[in-house]
């Protein structure tokens, strides 16, 4: 089943099943940040709202609690995720 994410102070949408958070995230343009994309440096934090994740693959990184690893999760609910610095979307290209 499709989940929904929100996004605070940002927009909703259903990512594609097989994506992580974050692939999900970069779908929509938004700007998240990330260095390792595999659970090891932290940088891709976000702050779960509301909503349950599923590790793909079990982060190494300590995840604090009410924040999750967007490169290695993915939806198991409808989400409310709140983006650290505020949701920004990349400029599209000219
Ligand atoms: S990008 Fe490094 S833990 Fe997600």
């Amino acid at each position: 089943m499709a989940h929904i994410i929100k996004i605070l102070d940002g927009f909703s949408f259903i990512p594609r099943k097989e994506l992580t958070l974050l692939e999900a995230l970069e779908q929509q343009d938004v700007v998240v940040e990330y260095q390792c994309r595999e659970g090891f440096c932290g940088s891709c934090q976000v702050n779960l709202i509301d909503g349950e994740v599923v590790y793909t693959t079990e982060p190494i990184a300590f995840v604090p609690e009410g924040k999750v690893l967007t490169c290695c999760c993915q939806p198991d609910s409808d989400l409310t995720i709140e983006i650290p610095g505020g949701c920004k979307v990349k400029a599209k290209g000219r």
